[in-house]
C-alpha cells in the first residue's frame, strides 16, 4: 500500500494517518512559559516503544527547536500516554489548536512527517484559517480545514517503500483505544484486496464495531473500472474531483499564439522568449526519434537543447531537463486535467495544444515560447471527477456501490511540511503546497463527517456516513463510458451543510455488517478475522447481500439480455421532525431504462427516531452491456430530499 498523491511525481513516500480526537488537558505556572499537560490516550503495547524519546519528537515538532532541555517536565508511561511541557502560549497553540495532540510513529523514523502528506491532509480535515496562505503567490487566500475546532492525532505507518499492514493495524489498536471519535486514512493499493487481507477494513471494522467512522480514500488507479482499493461498506470511500479554482499555466509562442496548458509554476521567466527544441530532433545517435521523443534519459544530444525549452511527448522529460542544461520544458500531459507542481519551469499540455506547439515548431526556423506564471481561472465546468480517481465497480462486494462520494481532491492547496519536497527533486522548502489525489479529498469528507459529529455527538457512523451520501449533489456525467458514471462518484458530491438535516437516515450496526459478510458465504475462518468473533451464521440461506440497509442500492446481474427484476429492502430512521411524511419519487439515470417500484411509496413517521420499512423493485431487459444502468429514489417531506442511487449493472460491465 501507498499514500495516495496523483501520480505525476510519482515517489512511494511515507505518510501520516490521521485519527482526529477530541481530548486534552491543561494545568497552570505561575511562569512566563506554562506547564501543560499534553495527555496522549493509552500507551502502545509494543515493547520497543519509548515515550521518552516520542515526546521528544512531538516538543520538538512544537517548538522548532533541536534542543528541548527543561523543556519537559515529565513523561507519563505507565498508566497512560502523554507528557508535561513548559510551553509559551504560542507553543501551546500548536498542540492544542494548527492541532496535534497526539503523535505516534509505527516505523523507526520517529513521528515527524518529512514528507510532507500528512500534513497536507491533516490540515485539510481540521486546520485553523490562516489568511494570505499560497504556493509562491499561486492560489492565494485563506487557508481553513473542514473543522478547525477539532483535534488530531497523528499515527505514522508508512516509510518510503509503502506502509506495512502490521502498522496500520497497531494504530487502528491505538486509535481506537486513544478514544478518537473519527478516523481519516489516505493510503491504498492499486486494487481491492479480499477483506480478510485488507488491514484497513478489518481495523475499519473494529472502529465501526466501536462507534468510530472510518474514511477512505478511494485510491489513484483511475480511470479504469474495478480500481477503487476501499471496498467495505462500513468504510465511506471517497472520489476526487475539480473545484471551480482551476490552474492554468499558458505558453506564448513566438507568433504570439497562446496554448493553454496545466502546471503549477511559480517560476518567472518575465514573458522572456527562449528557443524551442523538440526532443526527436536533438536525438542522440544511441536512441531512435521514436523515444528521444520521449525526452528518456541518455537520448538527447546535450549541445542541442542547452540553454532552451525542451519538448517532450511525455512528463517523463521532466527527468531530463536539468542534466541535458535545459531550463524548462513543455510535455504532452497524460492527465491534462490536473495541474502538477515541478521542481522548474514547465506546462502540460492537452494532446490537441501539444500537436499545435509540434506543427508550429515544425513551421518555424528557429520557433520560440514563453512560459508564463500559473494564473488560477474560474471554472465553471466543475465539479468533474479526476481522470486518476479509482472506480467502481466493487470487486469484493459486487452489490455495494463504491465509491460512496467525490470531494474536492484536485489541486488542493494546504499546509505542508517544510521538511518536505514539493515535487519529486525539488529542493524549494515550503509551508503550503498543492497537491491532487484521493488523499487529499478524503480529508475534505472527514472534515464534514467531523462537522456533523459535533452536532449530533451521538450518531453513529453508520447515521452520519448516510447523513453525507443522502444528501450529496447529483454529479454531471459530462465525460462518456463508464468512468463518468456512478462508478466513479457514487451518490454524488459532497454538501456539508446539507448533510446536517438529512431528514431519515440508513442505520447500519456491527450485526448487520456481520449479517452481511454471511451473506458473502465466508467460511467461520475469515469472518473470524475480519470481525474478532466468533461468529455463527443464521440457518437462513436466502440472505442478499443487497439487502443491507446501506444509503445507495447496487445490484450485479449476470447476462445482459435477459428480462430481470430484483429487489432492495431498506429502513429508514426519521432524524428530522415529528408528524413527517415523505412521498417516494424516481429520477431516472443513465444506461438502460430500469423500472422502479416503490413499495410504500409514501412514509408516515409519528416521532423521532421511527423506523419504516420499505422496498425498492427494479425492473427491465436487455442491460447495457457498456454502462451501468441507473435511477434515483429521492424520499422528499418538502424540505428534505434524501436521494439514493440505485446501480445495476452486468458481467460485461
Ligand atoms: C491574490 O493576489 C492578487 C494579486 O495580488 C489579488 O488581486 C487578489 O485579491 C488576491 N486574492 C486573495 C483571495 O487574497
Ligand atoms: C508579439 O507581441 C509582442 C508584445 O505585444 C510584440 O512586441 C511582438 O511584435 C509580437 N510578435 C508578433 C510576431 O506578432
Ligand atoms: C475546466 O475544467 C474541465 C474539467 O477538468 C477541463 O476539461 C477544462 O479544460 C477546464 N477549463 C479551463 C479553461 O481550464
Ligand atoms: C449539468 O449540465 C447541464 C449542461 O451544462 C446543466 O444545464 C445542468 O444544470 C447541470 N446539472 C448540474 C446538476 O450541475
Ligand atoms: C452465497 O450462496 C448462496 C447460496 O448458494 C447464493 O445464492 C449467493 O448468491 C451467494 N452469495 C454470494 C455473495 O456469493
Ligand atoms: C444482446 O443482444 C444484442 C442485440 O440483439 C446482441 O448484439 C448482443 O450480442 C447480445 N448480447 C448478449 C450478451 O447476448
Ligand atoms: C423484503 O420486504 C418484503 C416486504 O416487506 C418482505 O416480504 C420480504 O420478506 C423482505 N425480504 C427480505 C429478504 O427481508
Ligand atoms: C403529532 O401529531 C399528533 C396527532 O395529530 C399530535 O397529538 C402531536 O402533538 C403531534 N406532535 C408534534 C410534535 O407536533
Amino acid at each position: 500500500m501507498g499514500k495516495l498523491r496523483a501520480p505525476s511525481s510519482c515517489l512511494l513516500s511515507c505518510l501520516l494517518v490521521l485519527f482526529l480526537s477530541s481530548v486534552s488537558a491543561v494545568t497552570d505556572d505561575p511562569q512566563d512559559r506554562q506547564v501543560y499537560i499534553v495527555y496522549m490516550g493509552s500507551l502502545p503495547s509494543r515493547a520497543d516503544y519509548t515515550p521518552m524519546s516520542d515526546h521528544m519528537s512531538i516538543l520538538q515538532e512544537v517548538t522548532g527547536e533541536s534542543s528541548n532541555e527543561g523543556r519537559l517536565v515529565r513523561s507519563y508511561k505507565r498508566s497512560f500516554n502523554g507528557f508535561a511541557a513548559r510551553l509559551t502560549a504560542s507553543e501551546l497553540e500548536r498542540v492544542a489548536g494548527d492541532k496535534l495532540i497526539g503523535a505516534r510513529d509505527y516505523t523507526s523514523e520517529g513521528a515527524r512527517d518529512t514528507e510532507g502528506h500528512g500534513t497536507h491532509t491533516a490540515s485539510t480535515a481540521a486546520g485553523n484559517a490562516v489568511a494570505d496562505t499560497s504556493f509562491f503567490g499561486i492560489g492565494n487566500g485563506t487557508a481553513r480545514g473542514g473543522v478547525p475546532a477539532s483535534r488530531i492525532a497523528a499515527y505514522k505507518v508508512c516509510i518510503p517503500t509503502g506502509c506495512s499492514s502490521e502498522a496500520l493495524l497497531s494504530a487502528f489498536d491505538d486509535a481506537i483505544a486513544d478514544g478518537v471519535d473519527l478516523i481519516t486514512i489516505s493510503i491504498g493499493g492499486k486494487k481491492a484486496s479480499m477483506f480478510e487481507n485488507d488491514p484497513i477494513a478489518i481495523g475499519a471494522f473494529h472502529a465501526m464495531a466501536k462507534g468510530i467512522l472510518t474514511v477512505t480514500a478511494a485510491g489513484n488507479s483511475g480511470p479504469q473500472d474495478s480500481t477503487t482499493s476501499s471496498v467495505a461498506p462500513w468504510m465511506l470511500t471517497v472520489a476526487a474531483s475539480t473545484t471551480d479554482r482551476s490552474f492554468v499555466t499558458k505558453v506564448v509562442l513566438g507568433n504570439n499564439k497562446t496554448l493553454v496548458g496545466k502546471s503549477v509554476n511559480a517560476f518567472d521567466m518575465k514573458g522572456k522568449k527562449y528557443s524551442l527544441v523538440y526532443g526527436k530532433s536533438a536525438a542522440s545517435s544511441a536512441c531512435s526519434a521514436e523515444t528521444a521523443e520521449l525526452c528518456k534519459p541518455g537520448c538527447l544530444k546535450q549541445s542541442l537543447v542547452k540553454g532552451k525549452i525542451l519538448v517532450c511527448s511525455s512528463p517523463g522529460g521532466l527527468k531530463v531537463v536539468e542534466s541535458v542544461g535545459a531550463i524548462a520544458i513543455i510535455y504532452k500531459s497524460p492527465k491534462p486535467d490536473v495541474a502538477f507542481v515541478h521542481p522548474l519551469p514547465a506546462s502540460g499540455l492537452p494532446e490537441k495544444e501539444f500537436e499545435s506547439l509540434v506543427s508550429y515548431i515544425q513551421s518555424e526556423d528557429s520557433p520560440q515560447a514563453a512560459i508564463l506564471k500559473t494564473e488560477a481561472i474560474f471554472n465553471r465546468t466543475s465539479p468533474l471527477i479526476g481522470s486518476f480517481s479509482s472506480r467502481g465497480p466493487n470487486t469484493i462486494a459486487v452489490d455495494i456501490l463504491k465509491p460512496d462520494i467525490t470531494a474536492p481532491g484536485v489541486e488542493i492547496l494546504a499546509a505542508y511540511s517544510p521538511d518536505g519536497e514539493p515535487s519529486e527533486y525539488d529542493t524549494r522548502h515550503v509551508k503550503y503546497a498543492v497537491l491532487s489525489g484521493t488523499s487529499m479529498a478524503c480529508p475534505h469528507v472527514a472534515g464534514v463527517a467531523s462537522y456533523v459529529k459535533t452536532f449530533y455527538p451521538k450518531w453513529s457512523p453508520s447515521m452520519i456516513q448516510s447523513a453525507i451520501m443522502t444528501t450529496a449533489w447529483p454529479v454531471n456525467a459530462t465525460g462518456t463510458g463508464i468512468a463518468s458514471t456512478e462508478f466513479a462518484y457514487g451518490s454524488g458530491h459532497v454538501d456539508p451543510i446539507a448533510s446536517l438535516n438529512p431528514g431519515l437516515v440508513y442505520e447500519l450496526n456491527k450485526v448487520d455488517h456481520i449479517a452481511f459478510l454471511c451473506g458473502m458465504n465466508y467460511t467461520s475462518n475469515i469472518l473470524k478475522i475480519i470481525s474478532g468473533e466468533t461468529v455463527t451464521c443464521p440457518e437462513e440461506k436466502e440472505y442478499q447481500t443487497r439487502n443491507l440497509n446501506y444509503p445507495s442500492m447496487s445490484a450485479k446481474l449476470s447476462g445482459s439480455n435477459n428480462s430481470f427484476t430484483v429487489t432492495f429492502n431498506r429502513t429508514v430512521t426519521n432524524v428530522g421532525t415529528p408528524n413527517s411524511t415523505y412521498n417516494s419519487k424516481v429520477v431516472p439515470g443513465h444506461g438502460s431504462k430500469l423500472s422502479v417500484n416503490v413499495t410504500p411509496s409514501v412514509l408516515s413517521f409519528k416521532t423521532v427516531n421511527e423506523k419504516q420499512l420499505f422496498m425498492v423493485t427494479v425492473t427491465g431487459r436487455d442491460l447495457d452491456s457498456e454502462l451501468p444502468s441507473s435511477a434515483n429514489l429521492i424520499w422528499s417531506d418538502g424540505k428534505h430530499h434524501v436521494r439514493s442511487p440505485i446501480v445495476v449493472y452486468t458481467d460485461a460491465n
